[in-house]
């Protein structure tokens, strides 16, 4: 097994075989150099997890190669080696950020112990950056689909909003993206690189709430063993999201009125005050105007939290938007499952674009997920789709059902529907038939009677 790429430097012959065949051994991959100015060759031509260096060499020292790779801001451990008596240089090249040090006449074991833990750490570290490139990544405007005006219209407003700790408030619907977007502010923010913390208000109850988001003190309550510290206080100098804001509790909700005001908190049962520097985001699927007429929601809290607002559409009104959510979603979750779905037929894509989707992009996504699933070739086919996706007869939404002033013609508006049923059937009766909920029977009736029939609505097809 390879555990790793390691570069020796030494410029004793001896020394630096005999650490090859130690470390080799053990299964890392080894690399020497006898100098300093080989080392920084190598260093600039390859990666390696650790580097186990002498201290003083003729050329130069070990010191050099040091400062070399801390410039670079590579994430390799250095590991000193000094003769014994010379503990001072070590001391000081643990200061300049060196790993470790081991001192001559090295040990076998000790030698293990310490570049086993080099090579993990530069681990960590790289996949540290690995995960917060990713975590960026995803949360990057440029990620989040929505060639929508709508869309596009938050975008901006989250682009402009980026370097100002003003409070945002994100209205809609369930699975709209709000948390997505609460994240994409805080990663475009200047708060990027400190917390972004988020709590549920609709998911627990209210004094659990309280003491999460101020934290308690020792005592305060009974079973408060220890103090707690609260989202607030956590998110400081970051951001929290209070998401579902509009199910708060009256009462929590001054007090929440209160911390934006003073821009303090004091914990449950402390006589302290705490400042603290957060940037609040908030979101609701709630109709805040709503509440605050029925009294269940503070309008004074409510000015303070809809400095900005965004409004995410729902998807039935994006429809445009569908086929690149459908082909983000097939790729995400047919990487996951370890299938090799890469696409959708026309079909099966007619009936996402007709679908109403009451969950929005949540809902989209686990059809999604689903049908990558049950797919066996390499396109999403109608037969994966949930029924009620495929076997709705029509969206009665999409129908504008108000009569205008002067009326309608009866007989114009079932002619289109006909037609349209006969379109998404492909022109096959029994199928439109099943659409419209009637029988064979009266449909042909009733094509006969208008004389719908295909060569005259083929060619004028809408697409
Ligand atoms: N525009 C988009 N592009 C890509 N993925 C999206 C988009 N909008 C939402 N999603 C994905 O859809 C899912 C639901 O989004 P999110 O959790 O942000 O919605 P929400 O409005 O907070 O929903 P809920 O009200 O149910 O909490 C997430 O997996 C999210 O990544
Ligand atoms: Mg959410």
């Amino acid at each position: 097994m390879k555990n790793g790429n390691i570069l020796v430097v030494d410029d004793e012959k001896g020394q630096r075989e005999i650490l090859k065949t130690i470390l080799s051994c053990e299964g890392y991959d080894v690399v020497t150099a006898s100098n300093g100015k080989e080392a920084l060759k190598l260093l600039y031509d390859g990666v390696f997890d650790a580097v186990l260096t002498d201290l003083k060499m003729p050329d130069g020292d070990g010191m050099t190669i040091l400062t070399n790779i801390l410039k670079e801001k590579t994430s390799t451990s250095v590991v000193i080696m000094t003769a014994h008596g010379t503990i001072d240089s070590a001391v000081e090249a643990m200061k300049s950020g060196a790993f470790d040090y081991l001192t001559k006449p090295l040990e076998r074991d000790e030698i293990l112990v310490v570049i086993n833990k080099a090579v993990e750490k530069t681990r960590l570290l790289n996949e540290n950056i690995r995960l917060k490139g990713q975590l960026e990544d995803r949360f990057k405007l440029e990620n989040i689909i929505g060639r929508d005006g709508k869309m596009q219209e938050v975008f901006k407003i989250v682009r402009k909003i980026s370097n100002s700790n003003s409070t945002v408030l994100i209205y809609g619907e369930s699975g709209t993206g709000k948390e997505l977007i609460a994240r994409a502010i805080h990663y475009n923010s200047i708060r990027r690189d400190k917390p972004f913390m988020d709590i549920n208000c609709a998911a627990i109850p209210e004094t659990l709430l309280e003491s999460e988001l101020f934290g308690y003190e020792r005592g305060a309550f009974t079973g408060a063993y220890t103090r707690k510290t609260g989202l607030f206080e956590s998110a400081h100098s970051g951001t929290l999201f209070l998401d579902e804001v509009g199910d708060m509790g009256i009462g929590l909700q001054s007090r929440l009125l209160r911390t934006i005001q003073e821009r303090e908190i004091r914990r449950v049962g402390g006589n302290e005050n705490i400042k603290i520097d957060v940037r609040i985001i908030a979101a609701t699927n709630k109709n805040l105007d709503e509440e605050i007429k029925k009294g269940r929601f503070r309008e004074d809290l409510y000015y303070r939290l809809n400095v900005i607002a965004l409004r995410l559409p729902p998807l039935r009104d994006r429809v445009g938007d569908i086929p690149e959510l459908v082909s983000h979603f097939i790729g995400k979750h047919s990487n996951a499952a370890g299938k090799k779905v890469t696409g959708i037929s026309d079909e099966a894509l007619n009936h996402l674009l007709n679908y109403q989707w009451p969950g929005n992009v949540r809902q989209l996504e686990s059809v999604i997920e689903r049908a990558v699933l049950l797919t066996e070739g390499e396109r999403i086919e109608i037969d994966t789709l949930p029924l009620e996706i495929c076997n709705k007869p029509m969206q009665i939404g999409k129908i504008d059902f108000d009569i205008p002033a002067d009326g309608i013609s009866f007989e114009e508006f079932e002619k289109e529907l006909l037609i349209k049923a006969m379109r998404r059937a492909d022109w096959i009766i029994a199928k439109a038939a099943q659409l419209l909920g009637m029988s064979y029977r009266t449909l042909q009736y009733r094509l006969n009677k208008f004389g719908i029939k295909k060569e005259l609505y083929t060619l004028h097809q809408k697409v």
